[in-house]
């Protein structure tokens, strides 16, 4: 491929609001020495990608910026394990310095991609990327998740929550899910055993009548962070995951944490090595191939769109759709 080509792309030139994203021609990337040309079939909205365009993230970005994390795709050009129309998967583009996915090419570096198994739906698979290797690097990595355990996932409908509660569902964990009412069905679907509505006053009783014998992982996706309500809920032992809320600032009741040999346990995938990227992606395509990882779709959107896009995912559309954003080149 000759880097005279060009390819749509959206794509920014400062960071700030989602009306900043431009959709113009950029050359087709050079893949260098250790990097795969991939052509994009599918793309993904995430939370962090509406946080790294308006610099609420900041990591070095090279101008111009092509924004967006996960692709799902084919390998246009033959280089070492990926042959051409080979399809793949990445979902660590867009930080840290690496340009991003919203393009119809993207260079991917070899160690950050993936074979898709056959068979498997690109648009399914792109919008689970993100949010089953967060779910799996806070079970797994972060809580040391045991079979058997209970765990509680707030804001189980959402993206990231309903990964969790399909890992950890798979793996043997009983799992106690929050969410509004229009998705308990879906909680169900994902594996959970139990589910309370959030808006109930009485919902921390409820789980503590749930789980008798304590909570072992407690995993909060709305980022409110009711500690005082939370950690008594927890059993000797017990992990709370912290990996939303930007600008919490939540007041931790001490005591009833450092008694209980309990811990709070933050992270962000954007910190993941290659090696952990990799041990989650093993477990993605595990669960993918066996149509074990379900994501609700709620918007299919053009890449011309990718703006939209952004302003949805943020919630600031009027009718914003629940379910996860899918952009197609
Ligand atoms: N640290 C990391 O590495 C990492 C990685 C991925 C995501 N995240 C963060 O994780 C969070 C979740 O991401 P996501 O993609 O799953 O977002 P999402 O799809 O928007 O889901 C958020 C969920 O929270 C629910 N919710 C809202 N208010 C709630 C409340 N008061 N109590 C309980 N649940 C409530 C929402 O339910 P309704 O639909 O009923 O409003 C929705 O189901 C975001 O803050 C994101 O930035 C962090």
């Amino acid at each position: 491929m000759s880097v005279r080509e060009t390819m749509t792309a959206a794509y920014i030139t400062r960071p700030g609001p989602a009306d900043e994203i431009r959709i113009g021609r950029l050359p087709v990337p050079e893949p260098g020495p250790s990097e795969v040309l991939v052509k994009v079939r599918a793309l993904a909205v995430n939370h962090v990608d509406t946080f790294v365009r308006s610099g609420a993230y900041r990591t070095p970005l090279p101008y111009p910026f092509v924004i967006g994390r996960d692709l799902v795709g084919t390998v246009a050009t033959a280089a070492p394990g990926f042959a051409p129309g080979d399809p793949v998967w990445c979902d660590s583009l867009g930080f840290d310095g690496r340009q991003g996915a919203f393009s119809e090419y993207a260079a991917v570096p070899a160690d950050r991609l993936y074979h898709l198994p056959r068979g498997v739906d690109p648009e399914n698979a792109v919008a689970s990327l993100h949010t089953a290797a967060t779910a799996y690097l806070g079970l797994f990595r972060e809580a040391g998740l045991r079979i058997g355990e209970t765990v509680v996932v707030t804001g189980a409908g959402g993206g990231v929550g309903s990964a969790t509660v399909q890992l950890a569902a798979a793996y043997g964990a009983r799992v106690i899910a929050t969410a509004r009412p229009d998705d308990f069905d879906w909680c169900r679907r994902c594996g959970a055993d139990e589910v309370v509505d959030y808006h109930d006053p009485d919902m921390y009783p409820k789980i503590a009548e749930l789980a008798p014998n304590g909570v072992n992982v407690f995993w909060d996706n709305a980022g409110h962070y009711h500690l005082e309500r939370t950690v008594p809920l927890l059993a000797l032992g017990g992990r709370m995951i912290i990996a939303a809320g930007l600008g919490a600032t939540p007041a931790l009741p001490v005591g009833e944490l450092y008694t209980r040999d309990a811990s709070l346990r933050g992270f962000a995938i954007s910190n993941a090595t290659v090696a952990e990227l990799t041990a989650a992606a093993t477990a993605i395509n595990h669960l993918l191939a066996r149509g074990a990882l379900v994501s609700r779709i709620g918007t299919r959107l053009p890449l011309t769109e990718a703006a939209r896009s952004h302003r949805l995912q943020e919630g600031a559309e009027p009718h914003s759709p629940r379910g996860r954003i899918v952009v197609l080149p």
